[in-house]
């Protein structure tokens, strides 16, 4: 059987990138193809200092934001992750093997933990341990993400396989990433050589999918991009990132592959290209805002859409890390 799991942080609101990158596919994998499980990751955004009562609300409105974006709670197990403890469990159970070095590598501790390496928690190293064990909990198959989750789910297959070899048999799968659509690595406004981030400082190097039709249109006006007019065909955005990210964003909003977006504007300045960008934006992004503030209107709708994703969930993990501890030698008794 087919079964997709992926997760957000609810570190901040989402953003364009989350959005293209990875929950607009989460939405279209809805279907008979695949059993569809997401999951509010709030164990995972304890890696950083968090405020308690900002933690609560920002999983709540994250879940509220997905079921906006069409998360459907009758064709897909949504929930937040601390529901589920046997994602910790597992979590502890895999991080006993895996070595350090796999560890040392992630690209993603580095930049997080900086030259502060000695300060760093040990769950921002242990991380991709605990995001391994939430997607093989389910033994889930396919993982759609963005681009920069690669070097995780690469950790995941080899951690999977080494358990596997380990016990001498074929018990979780070989995940794999499904790396989507358009715009798999939304970059910065502010900064076409880094990726959009909600932990950039600046709030115009993003767009939020709550911006209004103003804020959007002052973000993308501000937008940094090159002197030169737009170019005619894909080869000239090559040397140009900020214009490049411009164009992908375009392009994938509108649904229309990148040289038509090229045909219809080469030569000419990005004045008239932001604006047009700014106005597909706010149509695509309003009735998911819209949509959203219904929504939290009333959040014990939600807590009951999460609470029910959450049993749901456990009656899938539980099980599986029962088998765990059974092959790892843990007594049950
Ligand atoms: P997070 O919360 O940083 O991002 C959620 C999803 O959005 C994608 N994404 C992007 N895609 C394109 N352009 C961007 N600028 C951009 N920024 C973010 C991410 O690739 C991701 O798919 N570790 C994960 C959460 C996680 C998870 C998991 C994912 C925890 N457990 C298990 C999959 C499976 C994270 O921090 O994503």
């Amino acid at each position: 059987m087919k079964r997709i799991f992926s997760g957000i942080q609810p570190t901040h609101k989402m953003h364009l990138g989350n959005y293209l990158g990875a929950v607009r596919n989460w939405v279209a994998l809805q279907g008979p193809e695949y059993e569809t499980i997401y999951c509010v990751v709030d164990l995972h955004a304890l890696t950083l200092p968090q405020n308690p009562d900002d933690l609560r609300a920002q999983t709540r409105e994250l879940a509220a934001t997905l079921i906006a974006c069409g998360i459907d709670p009758a064709k897909s197990i949504l929930f937040a992750q601390s529901q589920v403890t046997a994602h910790s469990e597992l979590s502890w159970l895999l991080s006993c093997q895996t070595p350090l070095g796999w560890l040392n590598r992630m690209t993603q501790f580095k930049d997080k933990a900086g030259k502060q390496r000695d300060n760093a928690g040990l769950g921002l190293l242990a991380y991709p341990v605990l995001m391994a064990a939430d997607i093989l909990v389910y033994k889930g198959t396919h993982v759609p993400v963005g681009e920069d989750q690669k070097q995780h789910l690469e950790l995941t297959r080899e951690i999977a396989g080494s358990f596997n070899h380990r016990y001498g048999r074929d018990f979780f799968p070989l995940t794999e990433p499904q790396i989507l659509g358009a715009a798999t690595r939304v970059m910065s406004l502010r900064d076409g050589t880094k990726k959009m981030s909600k932990s950039d400082e600046s709030d115009y190097s993003r767009i939020n999918l709550t911006d209004d039709a103003d804020t959007l249109a002052l973000k993308f006006r501000k937008a940094r991009t090159d002197p030169e007019p737009l170019p005619s065909e894909e080869a000239g955005l090559e040397t140009r990132p900020e214009a490049r990210n411009l164009v992908t964003i375009f392009s994938a909003l509108a649904e229309r592959p990148v040289d038509e977006v090229l045909a219809q504007y080469g030569g000419s300045q990005f004045s008239g290209f932001k604006s047009d960008l700014a106005d597909l934006a706010v149509a695509k992004l309003a009735p998911i805002a819209d949509e959203l503030a219904r929504l939290m209107a009333d959040p014990a709708h939600v807590d009951s859409i999460l609470r029910d994703g959450g049993a749901r969930a456990r009656a899938i993990a539980d099980p599986i890390l029962r088998e765990v501890q059974d092959i790892m030698g843990l007594i049950r008794v």
